[in-house]
């Protein structure tokens, strides 16, 4: 007889959109994870249900009546576990990571506003590329990440001549800038191919999200601005495209659907089959170049990654506040640029 050891896992943000797929994959194989912890923030409700159904021994939520243990990072810290997965959105997870990739311990990371705010850090100790390839502490979770992370293993990072993501475009992709001056949070939320929280998907339609992208690329895996690319891909099919200085390229392309790249670093470095849609070999895909100046929040936030990257973290916190406001009914869309502007 031999005993499977299960991977134990601490989910933060479990109740969101990352968290309750990551658990919709758990799900399928719960003889092969053990929640040992969640976290969330102060939906106690779905969290509770969460506790509850898998069992999990220690928890944090935002509400103080609510938890057994009182910050992320003392739950962390207090549990035996095997994999961290980052999918709380904000920056409080920041020392959590830390604490985690100190131990050698891997995040399947999601969270993005950490690693645009403190990405040199996170590359310090990560060791960026080849680093995060060989041996890595981060799991990537987004699926361009995922995508670039699946190119770019087993081959020498120096060899790289571009790598390309793409963007979906958003909600608003076919409106004139005058026709979004009147958009409700409602149209912007309405994404056309991805289903995600709110936050990440009005960044979505002003490609905000799409520029943190490419921040993060440059952090996690140590490439220059200059050979990161985003082309707007209508179909959110192919995630990730990395192409060599000898001509080839090396494509991911799935369905969209995050439990892809959530399974992958769930049982990383295995793959295992999983009841997802084939990919459509047959569908058209399309390709279009990012013209300068059709989304200023792109071009905005990357002005600022390259000539002010101490300003990230002001640029992270302003763009949330700013998001905010705009669900809350105080800002059109079309202000959002320039309120985002304060942040320098
Ligand atoms: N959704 C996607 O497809 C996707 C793809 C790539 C990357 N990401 C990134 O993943 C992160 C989460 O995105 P999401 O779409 O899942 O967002 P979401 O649906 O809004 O969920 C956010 C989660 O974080 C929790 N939370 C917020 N503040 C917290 C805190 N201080 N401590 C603990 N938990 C906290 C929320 O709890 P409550 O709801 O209980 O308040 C919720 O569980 C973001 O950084 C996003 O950019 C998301």
């Amino acid at each position: 007889m031999y005993l499977i050891m299960k991977k134990r896992l601490i989910i933060f943000g479990s109740t969101g959109s990352i968290g309750t797929q990551t658990l919709d994959v758990v799900r399928n194989f719960l003889n092969d994870f053990e929640i040992v912890g969640l976290a969330a923030g102060r939906n106690t409700k779905l969290l509770e249900k969460q506790i509850k159904e898998f069992g999990a021994g220690e928890y944090f939520s935002l509400d103080d009546s609510f938890r057994t243990r009182s910050s992320l990072l003392d739950l962390v810290q207090n549990l035996e576990f095997d994999l961290l997965v980052g999918g709380a959105s904000g920056i409080d997870s920041l020392e959590s990571f830390l604490y985690c990739f100190e131990k050698k311990i891997p995040v399947a990371l999601a969270n993005k506003e950490v690693v645009v705010s403190f990405g040199e850090k996170i590359k310090e100790i990560c060791g960026g590329a080849p680093a995060v390839l060989d041996n890595p502490l981060v799991l990537p979770v987004d699926s361009e990440h995922s995508g670039l992370f699946q190119c770019l293993r087993g081959e020498d990072i120096f060899s790289v001549k571009r790598v390309i993501i793409t963007a979906s475009g958003g909600a608003l992709r076919d409106l004139s800038e005058k026709e979004k001056e009147a958009v409700t949070p409602d149209q912007v939320l309405s994404h056309p191919t991805w289903k995600m929280g709110k936050k990440v998907t009005v960044d979505s339609a002003t490609l905000m999200n799409k520029a943190f992208e490419v921040i993060e690329a440059h952090f996690l895996f140590g490439i220059p601005y200059e050979k990161i690319e985003v082309r707007l891909h209508r179909e959110s099919r192919v995630h990730a495209i990395v192409e060599f200085n000898d001509g080839h390229s090396k494509l991911v392309v799935s369905e969209p659907d995050m439990r892809l790249p959530i399974q992958y670093a769930l049982f990383f470095p295995k793959r295992i089959k999983m009841d997802a849609s084939p990919f459509d070999y047959d569908q058209d895909l399309s390709f279009q170049k990012l013209e300068k100046g059709s989304y200023p929040c792109f071009d905005f936030a990357l002005e600022i990654a390259r000539k002010y990257p101490k300003k990230l973290g002001n640029l992270v916190q302003k763009d949330e506040e700013v998001v905010n406001e705009f669900l809350d009914g105080k800002i059109r869309f079309t202000e959002i640029l320039n309120n985002l502007k304060k942040c320098l």
